[in-house]
């Protein structure tokens, strides 16, 4: 495997991951137009649906001057049986020189051992979405300059999250505090838990998670109305939040399920900033797999 890879947030120490959060902010202005002393030849292989991720993981590569392919698993030798092991090896044998990966099945990269070139986890199953979690965790220190005492609360779908897992490794590293909440048959054995309204009162950050409907054995018995009174993010809800507060969700969002829609722009909301620094992050790590230090 290759050191320069991303697959989780355990595996970075606080100053590395500190790091990738000064470069991300530094791509924002100081360094904007940077690019790659040269053009690297990136794929990104997407075998479950994103829209967030996988354009701005595209937008980063093409911004710091990659040549980019999106792969499509649909039209490709995958439907011949070829495993994930192969597909990558063929991407790496034909001259790719680093790939971003999402796949359904957690932690697939274990089975990456033998591949040379890094690799940047988009999302694995309900296990690690690391560059999300580095996206949060720079909305959040632009917001408070600081993890220290910051307290975050999760709520919603938290056990088929990977949302959830990465944020809780980092709050914990950089000092935050975070609780989980939501319904508590899918809350994970021995996290934090809080009920919503106390939750939402005692956060500086909100974050709402959707529903993972893709990952769930049987049909939700609430309708999206009940969900959203028992533990969405409603107005009453958000006006007992702290007057500094902000409110996250990684998104896609189901409006008036786990938030209501006019509090998605509202002036507190952070969701849309969220994603603009999807791209800093992205470039961040890109930079960092191609063993760049400073700008
Ligand atoms: N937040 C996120 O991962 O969104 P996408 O599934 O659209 O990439």
């Amino acid at each position: 495997m290759n050191k320069n890879s991303l697959l989780r947030i355990r595996d970075l120490s606080k100053d590395e991951l500190m790091g990738i959060l000064e470069d991300a902010q530094g791509f924002e202005v100081l360094h904007k137009d940077w690019q790659l002393p040269e053009s690297k030849l990136v794929a990104n292989l997407f075998f479950e649906p994103s829209t967030r991720t996988h354009y701005s993981f595209a937008s980063a590569e093409l911004q710091l001057g990659c040549k980019v392919e999106d792969f499509a698993a649909s039209g490709s030798s995958v439907e011949k049986g070829e495993t994930l092991y192969d597909t990558v090896k063929t991407f790496e044998s034909i001259g790719y020189e680093a790939v971003v990966i999402r796949h359904k099945k957690d932690e697939y990269f274990t089975e990456l051992d033998n591949i040379n070139i890094p690799i940047l986890n988009a999302g694995d199953g309900a296990g690690n979405h690391p560059t999300q979690c580095l996206l949060d965790l720079l909305t959040i220190y632009q917001e408070f300059g600081r993890f220290e005492g910051i307290k975050l609360a999760i709520i919603g779908d938290i056990s088929h999250s990977r949302v959830a897992a990465s944020n809780k490794e980092a709050m914990e590293l950089l000092g935050g505090e975070c609780v989980f909440s939501g319904p508590k048959e899918w809350q994970r054995e021995g996290w934090p838990y809080m009920p919503v309204d106390e939750a939402v009162r005692w956060a500086d950050a909100v974050m709402m998670l959707r529903i993972q409907k893709e990952r769930h054995d049987s049909a939700m018995s609430m309708s999206d109305s009940e969900y959203l009174a028992h533990y969405g993010l409603t107005k009453e809800r958000a006006a007992a939040m702290k007057e500094h507060a902000i409110i996250m969700h990684p998104a896609p969002v189901n409006r008036n399920v786990e938030i209501d829609t006019d509090l998605v722009e509202a002036p507190n909301s952070r969701i849309f900033k969220q994603m603009s620094n999807g791209v800093l992050v992205r470039k961040a790590v890109i930079k960092r797999a191609f063993g760049i230090k400073g700008f």
